[in-house]
């Protein structure tokens, strides 16, 4: 597992699956993702046991929050795309729980997938797309130091409009743990 202050991450297990799919067919989630149609139970099903077949670094990783109660999940998310030649990745995450946005949870766990990206899987550059709707994780992200790199204009179609997708990253010659 890896540890941070206020949050963990750990491997997906298949009793998170349930809740994960709770979490992705909430138009509040599932709106700042790339997922368009309902998720069902069976495809999350097919998704797990998919992983299994996954090199160790594009594994996702479950977030957890200590809480009087013990670790509680929250969310989820992991890196794709991973170039070994290149020595970058793309990192993704969400935090389902809608109790814990804006409570810096989010920074918290990319925080960690950054110092275990740059420190654990040597990676070089870690980027990410966002939508220019989602200003709340543009922030989260601008705070844990990625850096604006791009638009992709009109990219992706969203409840009747075209929106903008920002291609954000940072390299390790500029991140710091100070953030
Ligand atoms: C995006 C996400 C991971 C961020 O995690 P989080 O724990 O909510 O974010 P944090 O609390 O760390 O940071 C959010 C920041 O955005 C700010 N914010 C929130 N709403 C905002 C808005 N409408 N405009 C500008 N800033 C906003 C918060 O004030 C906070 O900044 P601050 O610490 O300077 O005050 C989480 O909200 C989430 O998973 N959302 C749904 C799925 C998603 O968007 N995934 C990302 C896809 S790229």
């Amino acid at each position: 597992m890896i540890f941070g202050k206020r949050v963990r991450l750990r491997g997906v297990e298949k009793k998170d699956i349930e809740q994960f799919v709770v979490w992705l067919n909430d138009p509040d989630v599932r709106n700042n993702l790339l997922i368009y149609w309902p998720m069902t139970l069976w495809e999350e099903e097919e998704w797990f046991e998919g992983l299994k077949k996954r090199e160790s670094a594009e594994k996702p990783l479950a977030i957890e929050v200590n809480t009087p109660d013990g670790w509680q999940l929250i969310g989820n998310s992991g890196f794709h795309q991973v170039d070994w030649k290149n020595s970058s990745a793309e990192v993704g995450i969400f935090i389902g729980d809608k109790d814990y946005w804006n409570q810096g949870y989010g920074s918290d766990a990319m925080r960690l997938l950054l110092k275990y990206g740059f420190n654990s899987l040597n990676l070089n550059r870690i980027y990410l797309h966002v939508f220019d709707t989602n200003p709340r994780a543009i922030r989260a992200y601008e705070k844990v130091g990625f850096v604006h790199e791009g638009r992709l204009r009109q990219d992706i179609f969203l409840n009747g409009s075209y929106v903008d997708v920002l291609m954000m990253s940072v390299l390790r010659s500029e991140w710091t743990t100070e953030k």
